[in-house]
């Protein structure tokens, strides 16, 4: 054996607790996570998604419960996601005044005014086809849909969302968003785009927690490709242009190479979005006894910020602060 094999000895720096934490690249911090949370219309209600265990869907009346054990886990802000009384084909109510994510705002900012909070905005929960826009010759019409993102924005901002995050993957959404914005005295607030999503099988429970799955089709005329990093980077190159602020790249595990592509690319802070199929895998198969889940999730955590990740979405986001309290 080559005797300088053994003069470098890296294990040296593993050997002992103190140590180890001494020499981590990488910390997982709560103030870098950031909670989903499924507003539901109607009065009572704290439903369990089946096929996301510890995830639920709230009613305003009851969402109180949800806010205060993320604030007591550490967590500091949330995305909301609606499910609204009633579809159409265009999404209105997520224009309307007393939508869904406006109600839910008005009582969050009013009630729990240390949470910051952060809207998806798109139309698939809201529109009764489940497609994230206006319909037209049985695909989604791209700049109708931007003239809606605009209405969307704008009453999102008048309830009180912190920052607005686009999840459609429509051309130009970025831009049209930020105009909106400056149009109407909210210059101030940031957009956080979903800039590379990919078509993903990894969604699969989100859709039921949300009921937004396609009723026709699927999402592939507007979500990338999975096989595709090239199209990823020209993705994130024209949303900084248009104005994004964060550049959120999704599903997360999957997706490593392109976190860290992305953030090679630009001095934006880069988010990832660790999605329900990722975190559904780990809770099932942990529910079998199969895999550690604190273990499992901390460490696919830490996989993406190591990537390249400033910021995760996460479900496992309250249990994380949690865990993290004990490490
Ligand atoms: C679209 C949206 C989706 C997710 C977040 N925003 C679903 C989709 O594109 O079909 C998925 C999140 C997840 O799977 O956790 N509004």
């Amino acid at each position: 054996m080559d005797k300088y094999s053994l003069i470098q000895r890296p294990r040296r720096l593993r050997r002992n607790p103190i140590l180890r934490r001494l020499v981590q690249e990488t910390r997982l911090h709560p103030d870098g996570l950031i909670m989903p949370v499924f507003v539901h219309h109607g009065q009572n209600i704290r439903n369990e998604i089946p096929s996301m265990p510890g995830i639920f869907q709230w009613s305003i009346d009851r969402l109180g419960e949800e806010a205060e054990a993320i604030l007591e886990s550490g967590i500091r802000s949330v995305i909301l996601f609606g499910l609204p009384e009633k579809k159409d084909a265009v999404g209105a109510d997520t224009w309307n005044k007393n939508g869904i994510i406006q109600q839910a705002l008005h009582f969050l900012k009013k009630n729990y005014p240390e949470l910051y909070l952060i809207t998806d905005v798109c139309f698939c929960e809201y529109t009764e086809h489940g497609h994230c826009g206006v319909i037209r010759d049985g695909d989604v019409d791209n700049d109708m849909t931007l003239s809606n993102l605009a209405k969307q924005v704008k009453s999102h901002a008048e309830a009180g969302a912190d920052m607005l995050a686009p999840s459609g993957m429509m051309d130009g959404a970025v831009l049209a968003i930020r105009e909106a914005l400056d149009a109407t005295g909210f210059s101030h607030l940031p957009i956080m785009s979903y800039t590379v999503k990919f078509a993903s099988a990894f969604y699969g429970p989100f859709r039921d927690a949300a009921d937004s799955a396609p009723q026709f089709g699927d999402r592939q005329s507007y979500q990338m490709n999975p096989a595709n990093s090239q199209e990823a980077l020209r993705e994130a190159f024209l949303d900084e242009k248009e104005g994004a602020d964060i550049l959120m790249i999704k599903p997360a595990l999957a997706y490593l190479d392109l976190i860290r592509a992305v953030k090679e690319q630009s001095t934006l802070p880069i988010a990832c979005y660790n999605v329900s199929g990722e975190y559904s895998m780990i809770k099932a198969a942990a529910q079998k006894g199969w895999i550690d889940e604190k273990k499992t999730a901390l460490e696919s955590l830490t996989g993406m910020k190591r990537a390249g990740a400033d910021i995760i979405i996460t479900y496992f986001a309250k249990e994380a602060a949690q865990w993290l309290k004990g490490v």
